[in-house]
């Protein structure tokens, strides 16, 4: 096996808070306890097809544990297989990995860490099994939706900005006795919307995994009012849809390689509960604010873990592998099994059978 000198690091698809926090510990484990090399990739994978690539020292990451947001640049789109570039006036999309191969081959860098979702984990598990390079994965994602671990750094940020908003929403509900709708992201998984829902108190939680019924939903509100409790929080993830229905997309990209832009079952909602209940109903998406902002102590915490396992994962020659937390332990699994099995709310989980105990509803 080749003796490792040289390391990138690259942060790849949408931002969220942590990944400072694992460049970070990417960065002083790799140059104090190994002795290698970090080199810095902007924008993801862009940065190995245009050959964006600098010395990242120890220096460069002091001070950044509790930033937001990635001192690396992402992107959503730059797949170097599916490589969007405009010919003739046509927009083509065109295989580029050898581009990526030469720049890797150039700087000499022996092993990549790709900090990333499963858009990104696929990319690396791509390049590891064509070309060989030696990968190490971190998971992130405020989704929470990567196979192979149990929770993703970002999902604990992002709760709480939701969970925080359920809480100021509850007040002014309350005050004018009206229905809120709150819709939080999570794309096909409903995690953020369940956990934000449950900690939150909402009254009725909407998530991709149970396909709801209008009219059931109004049931839960007007069954409410009976009670005395003349407000209703509605928490709705943004890949809820109906019964038999679809998802609401917000605008469709013409770029295959994006990933479907969702946005409006808030509404959609909102506006249905007003019809049939004759209640008074406000909606709120959250939007970006769930993925800004300074990482809670729990991911700093898991990305620091994350970040200073995967360097070790490095040392001890387990490419292909991306680190995971399994329990309290940080583990390795194959990028294969975290690309290949996306994590879903299972409808007849504890936690959802605990909260339609409590009288939330779902829909059903
Ligand atoms: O995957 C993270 C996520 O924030 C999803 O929850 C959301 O659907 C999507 O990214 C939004 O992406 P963009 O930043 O491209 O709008």
């Amino acid at each position: 096996m080749k003796r490792v000198k040289r390391i990138g690091v690259l942060t790849a698809g949408g931002d969220c808070p942590g990944l400072n926090a694992v460049i970070r510990a990417v960065v002083k484990t790799a140059i104090n306890e190994y002795g290698y090399e970090v080199l810095g990739i902007r924008d993801g994978f862009a940065g190995l097809i245009k050959k964006n690539v600098f010395p990242l020292t120890e220096r460069d990451v002091s001070g950044i544990l509790p930033r937001g947001g990635t001192i690396l640049g992402t992107s959503n789109r730059d797949n170097p297989f599916k490589y969007k570039v405009e010919k003739d006036g046509k927009t083509e999309f065109v295989d580029v990995s050898e581009q990526v191969i030469k720049t890797i081959e150039y700087n000499e860098i022996d092993v990549i860490v790709s900090i990333g979702g499963d858009g990104t984990q696929s990319i690396a598990l791509e390049f590891y099994e064509r070309y060989g390079v030696p990968m190490v994965g971190v998971p992130k994602t405020i989704d929470n939706d990567l196979g192979g671990t149990d929770v993703t750094f970002g999902f604990d940020s992002a709760l709480q900005v939701a969970t925080f908003s359920i809480d100021k929403l509850h007040s002014t509900a309350e005050s004018h006795h009206r229905v809120m709708v709150i819709e939080v992201m999570g794309r096909d998984a409903g995690w953020i919307a369940l956990h934000a829902g449950v900690a939150g108190g909402g009254d009725v939680i909407l998530i991709p995994e149970i396909p709801y019924d209008i009219d059931k939903v109004a049931e839960t509100i007007e069954r409410r009012v009976k009670k005395g409790k003349r407000f209703s929080l509605v928490v709705v993830s943004e890949g809820a849809k109906p019964k038999g229905g679809d998802v609401v997309v917000k605008k469709i990209v013409d770029d295959p390689t994006m990933p479907i832009r969702l946005g409006g079952i808030g509404n959609k909602v909102g506006d249905e509960i007003e019809e049939k209940t004759g209640m008074e109903t406000r909606v709120t998406v959250l939007g970006h604010l769930q993925r800004g902002g300074s990482p809670s102590p729990f991911d700093r915490l898991l990305a620091t873990r994350f970040g200073y396992h995967a360097v070790k994962l490095i040392h001890e020659g387990k490419f292909g592998q991306m680190v995971a937390s399994k329990g309290n332990d940080i583990v390795n699994v194959s990028l294969a099994e975290a690309a290949r099995n996306p994590r879903r709310v299972d409808p007849n989980s504890d936690i959802v059978k605990m909260a339609m105990a409590l009288g939330t509803g779902f829909g059903i």
